[in-house]
C-alpha cells in the first residue's frame, strides 16, 4: 500500500485523474475513508461546526487541530493528510504562521491548508519555503464570514471575479501545491482550473475542478437541518443511528439487553 504523496496529487491534474478529498476528524472514520481509497483526507476546521458544535469555524484552536490531526493520522495509512490552519494561527505574523504550520506536520499532516489569496501571498511563500507544503483556499473562505456577511457564493460580480482570479494566481505564485475553490460559479471554477498549473479542488465550485471535497457529515447525511445546494447526501446516516439508539434504549428499559449471549 503506497502512501499518496504531494507529487502524486499534483500529477493527477496532468493525468486527468480527478482528486477525491473528504474531511475526517477522528481515527475511526479516517480508517474507513483510507480503506475506501480516497486520495486526500482533510482535517478541516469545519471540526468547530460539525464536531464541536460552534456556529462557525472561528473558535477552533491550534490545540483542537493538533489533537484531531493526531487522531486522523493514527487512523490513516495511505491517504495524503492535510490539516487546516485555524483562525489566528497564521494571520498575526509570519514566524507564528511557520511555527503553527510546523506543529501540524509534527502532529502527522503532510501539508497545511490556509484561507486567503493575494493577502496571504507572503505567508504562503514563507511557509512553503520551509518545506511545509501549503494547500490554498480561496473564494468563499469561512474564516471571513463577517467580512462576507454570511456563507454567500463569491465571484458573481465582475470585480469579485477578477479578485478571485488574482487570488488564484497569487496562491500558485507563492508556492502552494494545490488550492481549494469554495462557493464560486461553475464558470469561474472552470476558468481558474484552466489557468492554474496546480490542481484545484472544488466545494460548490462546479464540475470542472481537478477534484472535489465534501465535509463527511454532509455527504453521510448526519444532519437533517443543513442542506446547501452544493452538498449531495450519498447516504442518510442520521436515521439508522437514531434507530439504533432508540432500539438500545428500548431494550435497556424493558430488560431485554443484555441477553444471555452478552453476559458473563
Ligand atoms: O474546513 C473544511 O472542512 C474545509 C473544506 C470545506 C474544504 O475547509
Amino acid at each position: 500500500m503506497k502512501k499518496v504523496t504531494i507529487p502524486d496529487v499534483v500529477a493527477m491534474k496532468a493525468k486527468g485523474r480527478r482528486i477525491v478529498m473528504v474531511t475526517a476528524y477522528d481515527a475511526a472514520f479516517a480508517r474507513i475513508f483510507d480503506e475506501a481509497d480516497v486520495d486526500v483526507i482533510l482535517v478541516g476546521d469545519s471540526l468547530g461546526m460539525v464536531v464541536l458544535g460552534f456556529p462557525d469555524t472561528l473558535s477552533v484552536t491550534m490545540e483542537d487541530m493538533i489533537r484531531h490531526t493526531e487522531a486522523v493520522a493514527r487512523g490513516s495509512k495511505r491517504a495524503h493528510l492535510v490539516a487546516d490552519m485555524p483562525f489566528l494561527s497564521y494571520q498575526t505574523s509570519i514566524p507564528e504562521a511557520i511555527r503553527n504550520a510546523g506543529r501540524l506536520l509534527q502532529a502527522g499532516a503532510a501539508a497545511v491548508k490556509l484561507e486567503g489569496g493575494r493577502s496571504m501571498e507572503a505567508t504562503i511563500r514563507a511557509i512553503a519555503q520551509c518545506d511545509i507544503p501549503v494547500m490554498g483556499h480561496i473564494g468563499l473562505t469561512p474564516q471571513s464570514i463577517h467580512r462576507m456577511g454570511g456563507y454567500k457564493v463569491q465571484g458573481k460580480t465582475d470585480s469579485q471575479r477578477e479578485r478571485i482570479i488574482d487570488d488564484a494566481k497569487a496562491v500558485q505564485d507563492a508556492g502552494a501545491y494545490s488550492v481549494v475553490l469554495e462557493g464560486i460559479p461553475t464558470a469561474l471554477g472552470d476558468e481558474i482550473t484552466a489557468l492554474l498549473s496546480i490542481p484545484t479542488i472544488g466545494i460548490g465550485a462546479g464540475v470542472h475542478c481537478d477534484g472535489q471535497v465534501l465535509v463527511m457529515h454532509d455527504f453521510l447525511g448526519m444532519f437533517d437541518d443543513f442542506m446547501p445546494k452544493f452538498v449531495k447526501r450519498f447516504t442518510e446516516l442520521r436515521k439508522p443511528v437514531r434507530d439504533a439508539v432508540d432500539s438500545f434504549s428500548r431494550e435497556v428499559r424493558d430488560g431485554t439487553f443484555p441477553g444471555e449471549e452478552h453476559s458473563f
